[in-house]
């Protein structure tokens, strides 16, 4: 995939799609899919045109938290398969030119790890300093005013059988685990080991910016007591086991990558994971992600991401939607308006990741109370995807959640189907970026547009693009004197047309200049 000319590598040319494994693709027919299904489908996402896949975790766990519970990091759990199923899929992907990334999640284990057992068993257990102990106060107070994720509750559970407490910034069944314990990183390094021996092509790190805390665990204000987003922001130390991954990473042949999850809210502050390019390869960059579907909010969060990111050399993601958010489709409130999005997310300078059904341009299930399964309550967007219009929609039983709405119209089966759906933008989106370095690595400009419009133009070596996005509910226009033609439109209109100036309400269009442009 390298590009002529750039020595680029295929992390920053690709668009990632985020697989769920729960949810994808269910191949025994018990309700819940597994690696055997993704597996089964890899050439539906050949077909659709993405370069790289990322697996959610598939790891044996108690599933308190999805599988973000880690109780072994070295194999499958059975209800996703085995390692033979984990092997025969990269084996699959790699042989249709796929690149596979694995989900690790090395700031907490499961309460069910034989290494969290160990360390609970007693105060001098071999283990116990591989998680974090406080005593409680002398009046049996918490040893900080900390609070976890999903709840309000203390990030501080007492363990009664060793009298101390235990930090969890998840769950109380995810322990977090405690990195300045050299045998911890040692235990994690090997868990990185094993994956890239197998041949993963990278990872996607979990809330990476916890493993670094404050080494006085000492209170904060009570506004900012929550540790995801905020406790552990950015610690130093972070840096430094940063740096270490880096390292062991370059070891590997084949520009293996890393993508953290980085739960900040400052772009600036995102920038300072990718370190002098010796710490991650690429950082989550959550503010566009909540940005609502409106111009002036996307040209700031656009700005103030190239502006943090670029100088750095820190080559951006993109992301719209993912497991832990509710779908852009559900946010944006309509079809059209994703189907803008989908261009935006495209067009822009950095990698994107796309979530698994975006591109089927599903909503978010309505979960009646009875089956919410997920502490955190992000069950609507993990809905299971409609493969097929007949009842069932390709699984075998009930799924583990309900269907999305409309399954059957949304189902893959059905928008394969018919060459206007959304499932055949995406596909006609992907292949246009592939076809164009511009859209692939070219510089970003945006360029001067009435109100409601964002314009910019991406160029690499004599390639351009430009991209129109109408954020507003009525037609705009954008007057060009070049001569243009529409390649990509959002909605299907007017494609391979020359372009007259008129953006359609929502519309979003990728026009190619039919002579050179001028600089
Ligand atoms: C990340 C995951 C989320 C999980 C949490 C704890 O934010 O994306 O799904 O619940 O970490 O591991």
């Amino acid at each position: 995939m390298e590009e002529e000319g750039s020595s680029a590598p295929w992390w920053q040319t690709a668009v990632v799609y985020q697989i769920y494994p729960r949810s994808f693709a269910d191949a025994n027919g018990d309700g819940v899919g597994d690696l055997a299904g993704i597996t089964s489908q890899l050439d539906h996402l050949v077909w659709l045109g993405v370069d790289a896949l990322w697996l959610s975790p598939f790891y044996r766990s108690p599933m308190k938290d999805f599988g973000y519970d880690v109780a072994d990091y070295c194999d499958v759990d059975p209800i996703f398969g085995n390692l033979e199923d984990f092997d025969a899929l990269l084996e699959a992907a790699h042989a249709r030119g796929l690149k596979l990334m694995i989900d690790w999640v090395p700031a907490h284990s499961s309460s069910e790890h034989p290494w969290f057992v160990d360390a609970r068993a007693s105060r001098q257990s071999d283990r116990r300093n591989w998680y974090v102990w406080r005593d409680a106060g002398p009046g049996g107070e918490l040893p900080n005013n900390w609070k976890c994720a999903f709840s309000d509750a203390p990030a501080w559970t007492f363990d009664a059988g060793s009298g101390q407490y235990y930090l969890h910034s998840f769950l109380a069944e995810q322990p977090d685990l405690n990195w300045e314990e050299p045998k911890v990183e040692a235990a994690m390094h090997e868990v990185l080991r094993f994956w890239l021996e197998r041949g993963v092509d990278g990872f996607r790190a979990d809330v990476i910016s916890n493993i670094g805390k404050d080494p006085a665990l000492a209170s904060v204000e009570e506004a900012r007591a929550k540790v995801p987003p905020f406790v552990f922001r950015n610690e130093p130390v972070t840096h430094e086991y940063l740096r270490r991954i880096r390292a062991l990473l370059d070891t590997w042949p084949g520009d293996r990558a890393m993508v953290g999850e980085i739960p900040v809210f400052d772009s600036k502050e995102v920038a300072t994971f990718y370190g002098a390019g010796d710490e991650l390869h690429m950082a989550f960059n959550f503010p566009p992600l909540y940005a609502p579907f409106e111009a002036p909010a996307w040209r700031e969060r656009i700005e103030v991401t190239t502006g943090a990111l670029d100088p750095r050399d820190a080559w951006p993601t993109w992301v719209l939607s993912n497991h832990d958010v509710p779908r852009h489709r559900t946010r944006y409130g309509n079809e059209a308006r994703a189907r803008a999005a989908a261009v935006l997310l495209l067009t822009l300078r950095g990698t994107p990741f796309l979530y698994m059904g975006e591109e089927l341009g599903l909503e978010d299930a309505l979960v009646p109370a009875a089956c919410k399964v997920d502490p955190g309550g992000r069950d609507g967007c993990r809905a299971p995807l409609p493969w097929s219009r007949a009842q069932g929609h390709g699984w075998g039983g009930t799924p583990w959640l309900p269907w999305p709405p409309d399954a059957a119209e949304r189902s893959v089966e059905a928008q394969r189907d018919d060459p206007g759906s959304m499932l055949h933008l995406y596909r006609r989106l992907l292949a246009a970026r592939r076809a164009s370095p511009a859209l692939r690595l070219g510089d970003f400009a945006f360029l001067e547009a009435p109100e409601g419009l964002l314009c910019w133009r991406r160029d690499f070596s004599g390639d351009c693009r430009f991209v129109v996005i109408n954020f507003e509910d009525r037609e705009l226009e954008w007057p060009q004197d070049d001569r243009h033609e529409v390649e990509v439109a959002s909605d299907g209109r007017g494609e391979s047309q020359v372009y007259d100036s008129r953006v359609g309400p929502h519309q979003a269009l990728i026009l190619k200049p039919t002579r050179p442009a001028r600089a």
